[in-house]
């Protein structure tokens, strides 16, 4: 499969060593032998009908750009390469915004516009145009995927598609944030909210900017996507109703303690509901985890309760969701 990678970062570089260590059993296992053809960043691309060599290509990558990666090359804008490159997808890979959608939401257009199958790691432009963009997969016959925007490697959008088809998810909950899971853990073990986020800035776990986290722009982005894929809402980022964590006092969270409780920023969704605030949740609720930890509590009419936990992010293990994705693609292009 030939893919067109826009976006180099964390999750690209991590994406390219993923298939670096895994390309022998990819193919013997799963029949798949990915080929970057093209990569793009902020300040240059590299392109290669062939494949480029990846090994190569991050070497290019330390210097500044992918642009290093061949001398002299020229420097063509991502929608060029993603319109014009030979390719059956493209992985977008470029920095989430929650204003604006861009430049995610213009890639992922023209990658199906031109009959490319799309995976997002980027929450920008489902959070915002979810419906809209999933009309246009369907139109153009292609795949949208985007299994790294929720959970990071943790499959919870796969976990509640697939191990629970058949069944009706009446309703979820969950910690889709990381960060301010991290950030209300610390504060149980006694730091203020202000020296429990420098602490969380410092491990590198906030975002570059903190409020997008403590705000719960993050996780309404995650529910957003979650409604629409899950329980089948069109809704987008103004159909959630968010309170952030910035207003949690150290009293709130030992007065919860002190009930065997603690507080939560918690993502719910239900046929009435669609939030994200700080909730008060016992701590015997397999929810109820600590540190940078994800976990999603589905609600099923005939099965029950089952609740899903892992690691929220890791661009390794963001990579890894990526790979979910592409054999998922290569096994429906396949069966067709
Ligand atoms: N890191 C994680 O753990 C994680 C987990 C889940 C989802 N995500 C999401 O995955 C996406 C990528 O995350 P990341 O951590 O890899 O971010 P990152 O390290 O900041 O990398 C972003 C990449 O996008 C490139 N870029 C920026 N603007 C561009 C443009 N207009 N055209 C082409 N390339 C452009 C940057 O180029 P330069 O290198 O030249 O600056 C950089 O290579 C984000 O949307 C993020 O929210 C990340």
């Amino acid at each position: 499969m030939r893919i067109v990678l826009v976006g180099f970062g964390v999750v690209g570089q991590s994406f390219a060593k993923l298939l670096l260590s895994r390309s022998a059993d990819l193919y013997s296992q799963h029949g798949v032998k990915p080929r970057i053809v093209a990569c793009v960043d902020n300040k240059g691309s590299a392109i290669s009908p062939a494949g480029l060599d990846l090994e190569r290509l991050l070497m290019a990558k330390k210097k500044g750009t992918v642009g290093m990666y061949e001398k002299g090359a020229a420097k063509f804008d991502p929608l060029h390469i993603i319109e014009n490159v030979d390719a059956e997808v493209v992985i977008e890979a470029t920095p989430t915004d929650l204003t604006t959608g861009e430049p995610g939401t213009s890639h992922i257009i023209s990658a199906m516009r031109t009959g490319k199958h799309v995976i997002s790691v980027n929450k920008g432009p489902l959070a915002l145009a979810f419906p809209s963009l999933i009309e246009l997969a369907n139109y153009n016959g292609v795949m949208l995927r985007f299994s790294g925007t929720v959970g990071g490697g943790t499959p919870i959008l796969e976990f509640a598609k697939r191990c629970l088809k058949g069944d009706r998810i009446v309703s979820f909950q969950g910690i889709l944030n990381g960060t301010t899971n991290y950030i209300l853990s610390k504060m149980e073990e006694g730091l203020t909210y202000e020296s429990a986020l420098a602490d969380a800035k410092e491990k590198g776990y906030a975002e570059a900017v903190p409020s997008l986290d403590t705000d719960g722009y993050d996780a309404a982005a995650k529910l957003v996507i979650m409604a629409n894929w899950v329980m089948g809402m069109k809704v987008t980022m103004k159909d959630v109703a968010r309170t952030g964590i910035s207003g949690v006092k150290v009293s709130d969270v030992k007065s919860a303690q002190s009930r065997g409780n603690a507080i939560k920023l918690i993502a719910a969704c239900d046929s009435r509901i669609l939030e994200v605030r700080p909730t008060e949740v016992s701590k015997k609720d397999p929810i109820c985890v600590n540190g940078t930890l994800n976990a999603v509590t589905f609600s099923s009419e005939h099965s029950g309760q089952q609740t899903i936990i892992g690691r929220g992010a890791g661009g390794m293990e963001t990579a890894s969701a990526v790979l979910r994705d592409l054999i998922e693609i290569r096994d429906t292009v396949f069966e067709r």
